[in-house]
C-alpha cells in the first residue's frame, strides 16, 4: 500500500505520524482540517484501536469530524471542551517565525477559533510547505455573502496601501457555484504573490466590513512539525528555539492506509 504513496504523501504522513505522539489520555485535542490533518486522524484512531489511547477531539471541519467518528475517536464540540491542550493541523505555508497561511481547504474560521483555544498548536507539513516569505499561496479570506462584491471591492481598495505584490482577488468556486464554508460564508483568494508585513495585513483586512476572518496565522503556531520524502520527521519549537529530528519508518497498514479520502 505505501509504495504507492507519492513523496509528498509520504512526508505528510510522517508528519502526521511524529505528531499523533503529542497526544496523551486524557488530552481535549484540536482537530484540523486537509489532508495531512487527515493522515492525523487516521494515526490517531490507530492508537484508540490498537493502544487504548484515549483522548477527546475537537474537528475544525465537518469533514474531519466525520473521519474522526469513523476511525473511533470521542468527538465533543468547542462549547464542550472550553479549553484545549493541543491543536495538530496543517498549513499551505509556514515561515521561519512560524507564521501562517491557512484555509486552502475552506475551513479558516474554526480552524483559528480551535487554535487559538488551545494550549499549543502544532502544524504539521511536509517540506514543500516552508516558505521564506508568505503569499505565494493565496490568501483565504472569510466573507458573509451578504454585498460580497462590495466587500471585495474594499479589500481590493486596502490592498492598495499594503506591503504586497499582486492584487488580485477571486471568489472561490465549487464547480459552477461560490464555495461555501461549514459556516455559510463565501472564501476570497488574495493572490498576493509575496506579503511583505503579515502581521498588519491579517490586521487591517478584518477590519473590512463582510470580512468574517482572514487565513494569516500570527503568534498562534507553537511547534511544526515538518515531514520529508524519505522518512525523515524535523520537529521545531519557536518557543524553545529548539530542532529535533526524528526518522519514521512507513508500517504498512490496510487499516490506515486505505480511503483516504482528503
Ligand atoms: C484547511 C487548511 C489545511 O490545513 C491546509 O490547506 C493544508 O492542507 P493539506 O494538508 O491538504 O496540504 O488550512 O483549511
Amino acid at each position: 500500500m505505501t509504495g504507492a504513496l507519492s513523496p509528498i504523501d509520504k512526508a505528510k504522513f510522517v508528519a502526521a505520524k511524529r505528531a499523533a505522539e503529542f497526544v496523551e489520555d486524557g488530552m481535549r485535542v484540536g482537530l484540523g482540517t486537509g489532508s495531512t490533518a487527515a493522515w492525523l486522524v487516521r494515526c490517531l484512531g490507530e492508537m484508540v484501536r490498537d493502544d487504548g489511547l484515549k483522548f477527546r477531539g475537537v474537528p475544525t471541519s465537518t469533514r474531519t469530524a466525520e473521519l474522526a467518528r469513523e476511525v473511533g475517536i470521542e468527538v465533543i464540540s468547542l462549547d464542550e471542551a472550553r479549553w484545549l491542550d493541543i491543536t495538530i493541523d496543517g498549513a499551505d505555508e509556514f515561515d521561519a517565525d512560524l507564521a501562517l497561511i491557512k484555509g486552502g481547504g475552506g475551513a479558516l474560521l474554526q480552524e483559528k477559533i480551535v487554535a487559538t483555544a488551545s494550549d499549543q498548536m502544532v502544524v504539521i507539513a511536509d517540506a514543500a510547505k516552508e516558505v521564506e516569505h508568505l503569499g505565494a499561496f493565496p490568501l483565504p479570506v472569510e466573507l458573509i455573502p451578504f454585498g460580497w462584491q462590495t466587500t471585495q471591492a474594499l479589500i481590493e481598495e486596502t490592498l492598495v496601501s499594503m506591503d504586497v505584490m499582486g492584487r488580485n482577488a477571486t471568489l472561490r468556486m465549487n464547480g459552477d457555484r461560490p464555495f461555501i464554508t461549514d459556516e455559510g460564508n463565501h472564501i476570497l483568494d488574495l493572490h498576493l504573490g509575496r506579503i511583505g508585513n503579515a502581521r498588519q495585513l491579517a490586521m487591517v483586512l478584518n477590519q473590512v466590513p463582510g470580512v468574517v476572518e482572514n487565513g494569516l496565522f500570527i503568534d498562534i503556531c507553537d511547534q511544526v512539525v515538518v515531514g520529508f520524502g524519505d522518512g525523515r520527521v524535523e520537529v521545531r519549537d519557536i518557543n524553545a528555539g529548539t530542532v529535533t529530528e526524528d526518522r519514521l519508518d512507513f508500517v504498512e497498514d490496510d487499516n490506515l492506509f486505505s480511503d483516504l479520502g482528503d
